[in-house]
């Protein structure tokens, strides 16, 4: 079947977080959203057609799981990665946010401290935070136009210091995002093996939130952290979910791949496993056995959204510079060329643009100057975002 991706499908009053929250976030209903990472296209048909013959049983009663969805998750990490998991290593949960927040609950005591890789998804502030610890930021660098990890930093952050012993550290974890949110980066193997090294090696944990990893463009290839060897999947936790790759994230169903026991349990304990909802049961379970043929004729379509709107900023606003997009549709802007302090760089994307990006500084340390604009939407919208881009910065030149 081939799907139109080109179709603007009016989203108003279908309580979409994206478009209800316009007004009350950018200030004006004329705002093009392009902030929160879900998508402007209908999921695969085989999806649809689950979920509808599913609503057709009028009992929406509790739900259970059962064999049939977690033998989806084993066979796809199975096929799309080689990665073996066994069956009692997947716990499902209501989202990733909520679970990671659980692993940092069942690592950590208040006081500790949790390193996070900036700029990143503002959200993982609040899992660190909420459960009483500090945030240790072990800041990405931007070098000849590509992010890279600062391994030196990242090393003495896990080294217990002065002849500590590693268990006297109030370091605990690191929570690695791949591919990284907001960079677009994919994190090839020999960076995975170098972070498990130096986090696993001084005996801590690595919390993967690998939510992006089947939105993957032209060249790249994702690896599962756990999956590199048996001493990474024992001190690891993987996050995956049909949610961003599907466009299913109002259906709430993540799943949790935890092979370690000990961590299971402690994860269980920490209150995180609250099991799906009937209709993310269905559609994960539709979208891992079927979703393929749709998925393709997705990348392939944010492939051309991204080549076209290359072209577009290198031929009519080479002030803003997108960083190259390795995975993930949400695209990190650098645009310091434009001259303007945060306040005025947030300001101009609103009000001159009309356009919903979310501003680099939200992500913490190395975001300023920046922002995050999400391109799955139809190609029409996207170039009307560009028109009213390159007019805003052409009039803001003037002035
Ligand atoms: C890296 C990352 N992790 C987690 C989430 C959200 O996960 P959930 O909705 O399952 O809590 C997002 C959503 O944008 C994300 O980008």
């Amino acid at each position: 079947m081939k799907y139109d991706f080109d179709k603007i499908i009016d989203r108003k009053n279908t309580n979409s977080a994206k478009w209800n929250l316009v007004k009350p976030i950018y200030g004006s209903e004329d705002v093009i959203p392009m902030w929160v990472a879900d998508m402007d296209f209908p999921t695969a048909q085989p999806i649809v057609d689950a979920l509808v013959k599913r609503a057709q049983h009028p009992i929406y009663g509790y739900a259970d799981t059962g064999k049939s969805v977690v033998e989806a998750v084993v066979e796809r990490m199975k096929r799309k990665y080689n990665w073996k998991i066994k069956p009692e290593w997947v716990v499902f949960t209501p989202g990733v946010i909520p679970a990671i927040s659980a692993v940092i609950k069942s690592l950590t005591h208040p006081g500790d401290e949790i390193v996070l890789q900036e700029p990143v998804y503002y959200p993982f502030f609040s899992c660190v935070k909420e459960n009483g610890c500090q945030i240790a930021v072990n800041q990405l660098r931007f070098k000849d136009g590509q992010y890279q990890m600062d391994f030196a930093d990242l090393e003495n952050k896990f080294k217990p210091q002065g002849g500590m012993h590693f268990r006297d550290s109030r370091i605990k974890a690191i929570v690695l995002c791949n591919p990284h949110n907001p960079v677009g980066r994919v994190w090839g193997r020999e960076d995975l093996i170098k972070l498990g090294k130096i986090v696993i090696g001084n005996g801590r944990i690595v919390i993967s939130d690998e939510i992006h990893c089947e939105l993957m463009l032209k060249g790249y290839k994702h690896t599962p952290f756990a999956s590199i060897s048996k001493e990474f999947e024992q001190n690891s936790i993987v996050c995956m979910a049909p949610s961003k790759t599907f466009n299913l994230a109002g259906l709430s169903a993540s799943s949790i791949i935890i092979p370690n026991k000990k961590l299971r349990d402690a994860f269980r304990e920490a209150g995180a496993g609250h099991g799906l909802n009937v209709f993310g049961i269905t559609a994960l379970e539709a979208a891992y056995r079927y979703g393929d043929e749709w998925l393709e004729q997705l990348l392939d379509y944010l492939q051309g959204n991204l080549d076209f709107l290359n072209k577009y900023f290198k031929e009519k606003i080479p002030r803003i510079k997108p960083v190259q997009l390795q995975g993930t549709y949400l695209l990190w802007l650098d645009c310091r060329g434009l001259g303007l302090d945060d306040k005025a760089l947030s300001d101009f994307m609103k009000k001159q643009a009309k356009l919903g990006f979310d501003d680099g500084t939200m992500f913490g340390e190395g975001g300023s100057g920046f922002e995050r604009m999400n391109i799955a939407c139809p190609r029409p919208m996207l170039k009307e975002a560009l028109e009213r881009l390159e007019k805003a910065v052409k009039n803001l030149k003037k002035g």
